[in-house]
């Protein structure tokens, strides 16, 4: 069985340098629990260098790229740079991003360029709101194919990686996140997008997360059934005990 998948993903956290070292500190003293996992640090890109010191333990994140190529762009940092420091997955198209404007053809196009830089591309989905006639299915299908259109060979597929982030979920709490079944019924969904565009041997391969308001209280409910591998943390993340416990759910799943 491949290992579970746990990022967390600081966003603009935490406010300072001294206290990014401080947490990081602080996860180190579980690193024989995180080395279960797949375990990702996405901080903001300053503290980059000391997430990557703790490299026995973690794997470092970005929380995006640019799509500008090699040249002169003041304030740009490329993903080769981000490769350098030690970056091997990318978050695209989360719901902030796409909030202030980025569009799943932009996405489609920081896929390509982080899959030439060698990051595997972690593609975020997810509808804004949820209807009784589940016409936000067709919104997913729509997002995730034009996030993914330029993917032009199978082998980049299987590098992959999926997150499904229902807005209407993130920053909230653990009441407010989606119920297994709704998580469920999805997951299915995804999985046979997937399928349609890459073949079903590609699309089993590609993991599904699952992100928005995940605590410690509804880890193990998400967990039941549901066929995710694991999950995209936001707020419980910068937590070091709830954390823990998050990742002791996906470890005994
Ligand atoms: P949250 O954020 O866990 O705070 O809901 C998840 C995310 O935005 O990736």
């Amino acid at each position: 069985m491949a290992k579970p998948i746990l990022i967390a993903n600081w966003k603009n956290h935490p406010d300072s340098l001294k206290e990014a070292k401080n947490l990081l500190k602080q996860l180190s003293r579980d690193r024989s629990l995180y080395k279960k996992l797949f375990f990702f640090v996405a901080p903001p890109s300053p503290y980059l260098e000391s997430v990557a010191f703790y490299k026995d333990f973690i794997r470092t994140a970005s929380q995006d790229i640019s799509s500008v190529p090699k040249g002169t762009y003041t304030g740009v940092v490329t993903s080769d740079i981000l490769k350098s420091f030690g970056v091997r997955i990318a978050i695209l198209g989360h719901s902030e991003r796409r909030a202030l404007g980025e569009t799943s053809s932009e996405v489609a196009e920081k896929v390509k360029v982080a899959l030439r830089s060698g990051i595997a591309p972690l593609v975020c989905i997810g509808e804004t709101v949820r209807d009784a006639d589940g016409e936000h299915f067709e919104f997913l299908r729509e997002q995730l194919k034009l996030s993914l259109s330029c993917l032009t060979c199978k082998a980049d597929a299987s590098k992959l990686v999926v997150a499904y982030e229902p807005v209407w979920a993130i920053g909230k709490d653990a009441k407010n996140a989606i119920d297994s079944k709704d998580l469920s019924q999805t997951v299915i969904f995804i999985k046979k997008v997937l399928s349609d565009l890459f073949g079903r041997e590609i699309a089993d391969r590609i993991p599904i997360l699952y992100g928005g308001s995940v605590e410690v209280s509804n880890a193990d409910v998400l967990l039941q059934g549901t066929k995710i591998r694991g999950f995209l943390v936001g707020h419980a993340s910068l937590n070091t005990e709830n954390l823990k416990s998050i990742a002791k759910s996906l470890i005994s799943k």
